[in-house]
């Protein structure tokens, strides 16, 4: 199955910016979501409302959504909760949006969010229910494989998946938080994943510790999966997991979908110069590849 069109939701200002220790002003976080706007990207994971204790650099989320809210009303903002506080507080200052995060692995779970998978299922139930507007997505994190409990096996997604959406949660993604999954394994959990929930869009959540985040973008997009999230300058990293490297990098995806005649609706120059102002402002060493090359484009 040939895919024409693919949605990459950037997830830089959240993913990426979570494993930067030194904080980033508010104004240059702005600036660069205003950039990947520019550039024509549609979605974006704007920040997370988390403890600032477990991560410091997102202590300004609030001010990040509504400003971000402010200048472009009519994009499609979304923020990482882990419970149901910072659904609330994502709620309160106008994201309408939420990605939920549980671990398939229980350990990372606990180390992640300090909950058991049942705890984190008990809490989005309660979300699901006292916020009826807003739209809900379930990230299974560590579903390719845990830094603590090694690989993970397909049926405990599954079996998430099915609780999920008995609570009616809106969409689906996978995550491979550490980076671990290869291509052959990629089309068997889709497989498993499509045989079980024929109806079900469901998205992925690569990172590329490996070098083999977009080997495994395309043996997805060869099984019809559209809806990939990335991370401008192949930023990225989760704080509680060891060994997680950077998130497939959005500008590669853009140049491996345009070479192949897919459309993403972005600007790769645009993004390019994106990558740019990333380098001088938070990260001088980018893992991506095409931020990297001299004669870009
Ligand atoms: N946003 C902001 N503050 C929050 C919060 C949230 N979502 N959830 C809890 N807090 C605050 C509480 O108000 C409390 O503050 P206080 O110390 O001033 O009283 C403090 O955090 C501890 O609250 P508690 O409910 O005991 O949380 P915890 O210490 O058990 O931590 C999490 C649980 C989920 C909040 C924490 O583990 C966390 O933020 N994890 C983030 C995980 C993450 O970002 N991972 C990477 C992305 S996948
Ligand atoms: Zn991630």
């Amino acid at each position: 199955m040939n895919i024409r069109e693919v949605k990459i939701i950037e997830v830089a200002p959240r993913d990426g910016f979570q494993i930067i220790e030194k904080f980033i002003e508010t104004e240059k976080k702005l600036k660069i979501i205003d950039m990947l706007i520019n550039s024509g990207i549609q979605k974006m994971q704007v920040t997370s409302f988390v403890n600032p204790k477990a991560v410091p650099q997102m202590k300004d989320a609030r001010e990040v959504v509504k400003k971000s809210i402010e200048k472009h009303p009519d994009f499609e903002w979304t923020a990482l909760v882990p419970n149901y506080k910072g659904a609330e507080l994502a709620i309160e200052s106008g994201i309408k949006e939420l990605s939920y995060v549980i671990s398939a692995s229980e350990a990372h779970n606990m180390e992640n969010v300090r909950r058991t998978v049942e705890e984190s299922f008990k809490e989005l139930k309660r979300i699901r229910e006292d916020f009826k507007s807003t739209k809900i997505k379930l990230d299974i994190a560590t579903t390719f494989g845990c830094p603590f409990e090694g690989d993970i096996d397909i049926n405990k997604a599954i079996k998430m998946i099915h609780t999920g959406l008995d609570m009616e949660i809106d969409e689906i993604f996978l995550a491979d938080t550490i980076g671990v999954a290869n291509p052959k394994q990629i089309k068997e959990v889709i497989r498993a994943v499509k045989k079980e929930f024929e109806e079900i869009d469901f998205g992925l959540h690569l990172h590329d510790t490996e070098g083999m985040g977009l080997a495994n973008v395309y043996a997805a997009s060869q099984l019809g999966i559209n809806k990939f999230e990335s991370a401008a300058g192949g930023l990225g990293g989760c704080p509680f997991a060891p060994g997680a490297a950077g998130n497939v990098a959005t500008e590669d995806l853009v140049n491996m979908f345009n070479k192949m005649g897919v459309e993403t609706n972005i600007s790769l120059a645009k993004l390019l110069e994106t990558t740019d102002y990333i380098k001088e402002n938070v990260k001088s060493n980018l893992s991506g590849h095409l931020s990297n090359v001299k004669r870009k484009v």
